[in-house]
């Protein structure tokens, strides 16, 4: 018996995608999936980039949503090796940059393939509590502290000194062999963060890198649980709102408005926020200059916008959820302010897996030089 749910999918893929374009009819596939036995029902090239691209549009998160159509995606579920994973996820890297001109690209990869990193790039952070002279007890990126430690215990060798951006391995897991890959610097384009106007800002030293590639997902399709990479261009609060700012982050607001001449002592001066204003300043300046795609707060939320109207027109109800669709600084100013909107999601879509999926323990460890 066919499930509902490979029916419901097949069925969205050829409403949308035009039957006539498939090689099969619509009564043809169906027919197949049901000979070959729902628990080996293997979506086709076609069937997966079509559920990748709708994933997009229907993730509830994402202000960016208007390019839905324009994702490329890279069905890899045949290869082998984990090395050959690895040499996937450094293309990807690469073609997604493109000069800096960052195209929005899916890799499926094999079943059972598992990236440990939630991003393909991700900065270490170093826990240093017995130093109590240190303004804070992570250097680097509290949000990888864990994926640090586990890199380590690998025997990946941190640099020397250790940094605040210090790039991580990949870390890729099948059954149970792990493996380490330092990325290679050419896959890994970075924006150091400069200001227009305030030069001391500069000399903080604060940077981040240019393509967001979320690495842990899982690409929800029927009853399918696929593992998938996917990459877009950054809004620039994402890191100048909250990776660098916030308190449990790089929380570098203190040291913005230090470079900015600010009083910190009273709240009421409002440093926070100026200091704030202008670390987004800089990394929209940075991006700019550097010849990296990165959209403002104002232009995504104007992009959702017609991303909505489109959406109206071609009868589908557009769900999210508010408190990731409104920006992180001047929230009043967008026009998802007023908006209400219903969150359960639609499928398929993407997930993130449980904070806590393990490693196996003891499992034989390789890393490739
Ligand atoms: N918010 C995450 C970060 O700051 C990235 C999530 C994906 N963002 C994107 N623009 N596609 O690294």
């Amino acid at each position: 018996m066919l499930s509902q749910s490979v029916r419901e999918f097949i069925e969205q893929f050829y409403a949308e995608e035009g039957g006539d374009r498939q090689a099969l009819s619509l009564s043809e596939r169906l027919a197949q999936i049901e000979v070959a036995q729902i628990e080996s029902f293997t979506p086709t090239t076609a069937e997966l980039a079509f559920a990748g691209r709708v994933a997009w549009r229907n993730s509830v998160r994402c202000i960016g949503r208007l390019f839905w159509p324009a994702l490329q995606v890279r069905d890899l579920r045949h290869l082998e090796t984990l090395d050959e994973v690895f040499d996937a996820l450094v293309a990807h890297l690469q073609d997604a940059f493109c000069g800096g001109h960052i195209q929005p690209i899916m890799t499926a990869l094999p079943q059972g393939v598992r990236v440990v990193n939630s991003q393909l790039i991700r900065y270490a952070g170093y826990v240093q509590a017995d130093n109590p002279a240190l303004q804070s007890p992570v250097l680097g990126d509290p949000d990888n502290v864990q994926l640090t430690q586990l890199a380590l215990s690998l025997g990946w060798q941190a640099p020397t000194p250790l940094g605040a951006f210090d790039v991580l391995p990949l870390i890729v897991q099948r059954g149970d062999t792990v493996k380490l890959y330092p990325l290679p610097p050419e896959a890994v384009h970075e924006v150091p963060l400069i200001h227009p106007d305030h030069p001391a800002i500069n000399a903080l030293g604060l940077r981040w890198y240019a393509v967001p590639a979320i690495s842990d997902a899982q690409l929800h399709l029927a009853h399918l649980r696929l593992p998938v990479v996917f990459n877009g261009w950054y809004m620039q609060t994402e890191i100048a709102a909250r990776d660098l700012a916030d308190e449990g982050r790089y929380n570098a607001l203190p040291r913005v408005a230090q470079a900015l001449g600010l009083d910190t002592r009273l709240e009421r001066t409002l440093w926070r926020d100026r200091a704030l204003l202008e670390l987004n300043v800089a990394a929209l300046y940075s991006f700019h200059q550097a010849g990296v795609k990165i959209v403002d707060h104002h232009t995504a939320a104007a992009q959702f916008e017609r991303f909505q109207q489109q959406e109206g027109q071609a009868g589908r109800e557009v769900r999210g959820r508010w408190s990731w669709l409104i920006a992180p600084m001047s929230p009043a100013t967008s026009p998802v302010w007023g908006q209400r909107f219903v969150g359960q999601e639609l499928s398929p879509n993407f997930s993130r897996p449980p904070q806590d999926w393990p490693l196996k323990r003891g499992c034989p460890v390789h890393s490739k030089a």
